[in-house]
This record gives C-alpha cells, sequence and structure tokens, in this order.
C-alpha cells in the first residue's frame, strides 16, 4: 500500500519527493508536542519490553501537525511493518478484510481521515479492534452464518482532523488518544533549521525566526517556506539566510507578518469589508471567496481564530478589531455582537 494523500494543494511535485525527506523518522528528531511524544515514548519501550502490540492510537489535530509522520515513527521505533490508507479509500467491507488478514503480528495500520470511514466499514473494525477478530458472513438469508477468523494482533493508529466526527464506538476503542496542537515559534524555529540543513541551505537564527513566525504554528507550512525561500535565495546568489532576505522573500510570497496568505486575507476582507462587520454564516463564507466550506473550517479557521482574528458566534463568524488592524481598516465604533443575549 501506498500514500494515499497528497501532502499539501500547494506543493509542486517535486515537493512531494522533499517533503518525505524532511519527515522526522524517529521520536528523538520529532520537535515538540511534548506531552503527546512523552507518553509515547514510556508505552512504545513497554510494548517493545513486553513483545506486545502497542495500544491503539488517534492522532486528532488539523493538517500538518505531524500525525502522519508520528503513525510512521510508532512502527519503526516498534521495528514493525507500517500499512497505510485511508478512510474515503476503503470503500467495501472487504477492501479493509484484505488489509487486516495481510497484517504481521504487531504490525501498525494506519488509518488517516478515519472520521471518514463509511458505517459498514466501521463496524468491521469494532471487532478487529477488540478481540482480533474479523467476522466473516458467509450465505445469505436465513441460512447466512457468521464465521469468526483470528486476526495477529496490531496496532490501529488512526488520524483525524475532527474527533468531534468520530462515532463513539469508535473512539471508545482507542486506548491512546493524543491532540496536536500548534507549534510554538521556538519550536518550529528548530523544525526550520533542521530541514534547511537537510536543503543544504544555511539560514541564520534572525532568518530561522523570521520564517517561524509566518509558519502559522504549521510545520508542513514551516518546510514549504524553507523552500520558497531557498529558491529566493537561490536566484539572488545569497549564501545566508537572514532575517532581511527571509522577510523579503516572504513578502513575495504573499505570506505576510502573520503567515497570512491570500485567502486568508480574502476571508477576513470578506468579514470586515464586504458584510460590514455583520456576522456571517460559513456557506456564504465558503461561497464568498469561492472555497469548500469543510476546508475553510478544516484549514483556515483554526489558526485564524487561534490569533483572535476571527470569532465564532451563534449567528456566524465576524472579524476582531485586531482583524481590522491587521487589514489596516478602522474597527467598527460598536464591537461585533459576539453572543446573543
Ligand atoms: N514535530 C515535527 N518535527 C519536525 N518536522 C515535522 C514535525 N511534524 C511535522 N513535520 C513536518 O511536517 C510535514 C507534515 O507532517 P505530517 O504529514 O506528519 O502532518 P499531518 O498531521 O499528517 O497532516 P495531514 O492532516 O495534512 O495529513 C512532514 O513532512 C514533516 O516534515
Ligand atoms: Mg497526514
Amino acid at each position: 500500500m501506498s500514500d494515499t494523500r497528497l501532502t499539501d494543494p500547494n506543493d509542486r511535485p517535486d515537493d512531494v519527493d522533499i517533503d518525505r525527506a524532511l519527515r522526522p523518522q524517529r521520536l528523538d528528531v520529532f520537535v515538540g508536542q511534548e506531552p503527546a511524544r512523552q507518553k509515547l515514548a514510556i508505552f512504545l519501550e513497554a510494548a517493545r519490553q513486553r513483545e506486545e502490540a502497542l495500544d491503539h492510537v488517534l492522532l486528532a489535530g488539523p493538517p500538518g501537525l505531524g500525525k502522519t509522520s508520528l503513525a510512521r515513527i510508532i512502527a519503526t521505533e516498534l521495528q514493525v511493518g507500517f500499512h497505510t490508507t485511508s478512510g474515503p479509500v476503503i470503500e467495501r467491507k472487504g477492501d479493509l478484510a484484505a488489509i487486516l488478514t495481510a497484517l504481521e503480528p504487531n504490525d501498525v495500520l494506519f488509518i488517516d481521515e478515519i472520521h471518514r470511514l463509511g458505517r459498514a466499514v466501521e463496524e468491521v473494525l469494532y471487532p478487529a479492534m477488540e478481540d482480533f477478530a474479523l467476522d466473516v458472513v458467509l450465505g445469505q438469508g436465513p441460512s447466512a452464518r457468521t464465521l469468526r477468523l483470528d486476526l495477529p494482533p496490531f496496532t490501529l493508529v488512526g488520524a483525524t482532523t475532527r474527533t468531534g466526527l468520530l462515532s463513539g464506538p469508535l473512539l471508545g476503542r482507542f486506548g491512546v488518544v493524543e491532540r496536536l496542537n500548534p507549534y510554538t515559534s521556538d519550536e518550529l524555529g528548530r523544525i526550520v533549521t533542521r530541514s534547511a540543513g537537510l536543503l543544504g541551505l544555511d539560514v541564520d537564527a534572525s532568518g530561522a525566526e523570521q520564517i517561524a513566525a509566518r509558519s502559522r504554528g504549521t510545520p508542513r507550512i514551516a518546510n514549504r517556506l524553507v523552500r520558497r525561500v531557498r529558491d529566493v535565495a537561490q536566484v539572488r546568489g545569497t549564501s545566508v539566510v537572514d532575517a532581511g532576505l527571509a522577510a523579503e522573500a516572504l513578502d513575495l510570497l504573499e505570506v505576510d507578518v502573520l503567515g497570512l496568505e491570500p485567502l486568508d486575507r480574502r476571508l477576513l476582507e470578506c468579514l470586515a469589508s464586504t458584510f460590514e462587520g455583520r456576522p456571517v454564516g460559513l456557506g456564504t463564507l465558503a461561497d464568498s471567496v469561492g472555497e469548500a466550506a469543510d476546508t475553510i473550517e478544516d484549514v483556515y479557521e483554526p489558526y485564524l481564530l487561534q490569533e483572535g482574528l476571527i470569532a465564532r458566534t451563534p449567528r456566524g463568524r465576524v472579524a476582531t478589531p485586531r482583524a481590522y488592524r491587521h487589514l489596516g481598516l478602522e474597527p467598527p465604533a460598536e464591537a461585533p455582537v459576539l453572543f446573543d443575549p
């Protein structure tokens, strides 16, 4: 099986290979996410000592924070096979049965976007996760029989951008549930320095800080910015990337000082100008900027909310005074009503 997802819609084809090269391979080079990392280190050690499969792990969090990387690291650290698939790809029960029966003892099965598994397929997972068993129905109608097949013990690692969309029974079968959070500037600075080193780009501390500050708390974005800054440095014939060059390159890429890209700014402008500060529903907002509602909710909003640039109200999204100031606009005299009385 192979990866079923492109890494980033903004990536160029050659970036996919670079992305693979930049992926941390072991837990000790995985930067940040301290709480999750420390717990996993213990669980991995315990599973290794007992020579047992690690308990099933659910990794939740916005795109690009390292869910796929951590899943691979788990398999590498356990020295077991790694099988990867994703929710939307497993269409029929038989597809999942084929994957499960091909596992070796203690292998890791990674299901990306696990919240998008079909209901019928998900039900096959319940006995597989709980009892390492596969129920096969033979025949049809009144004469149908269920045959229970044993599966080897394995670790299911699920990744989801939305824990809220997981059914209760599925969520309850994960022994370890870890939420990944946006990275601090310091952590991103370390990732930028490491990635630049791997790409043969000399970035000084001020340059790394500048790139980290515009990476929206996300390693994947940090890596993408490093690659684009590298292009600019190469064309300019600059040997060391300092804050000045990094800022110049990122301005050229239309990534502003808060890390906002054109679509983020369009969202804010839409709220602040087009709708004049009135609360706007997700669907309307999506139509106005020409992007899918899901994408706005999963990819763009978390950072805008985190940065306090937008707020969610019962009647829709509003731009905050900080957003107005960032756009160079005067915030409305009356603060937007955030909650219905
Ligand atoms: N903690 C980290 N340390 C260093 N690099 C990281 C870390 N987390 C992620 N990365 C880098 O960011 C890239 C994206 O990470 P990854 O693909 O694991 O994210 P993801 O959470 O699976 O995203 P998605 O939800 O879009 O699948 C990786 O290729 C890796 O290079
Ligand atoms: Mg992933």
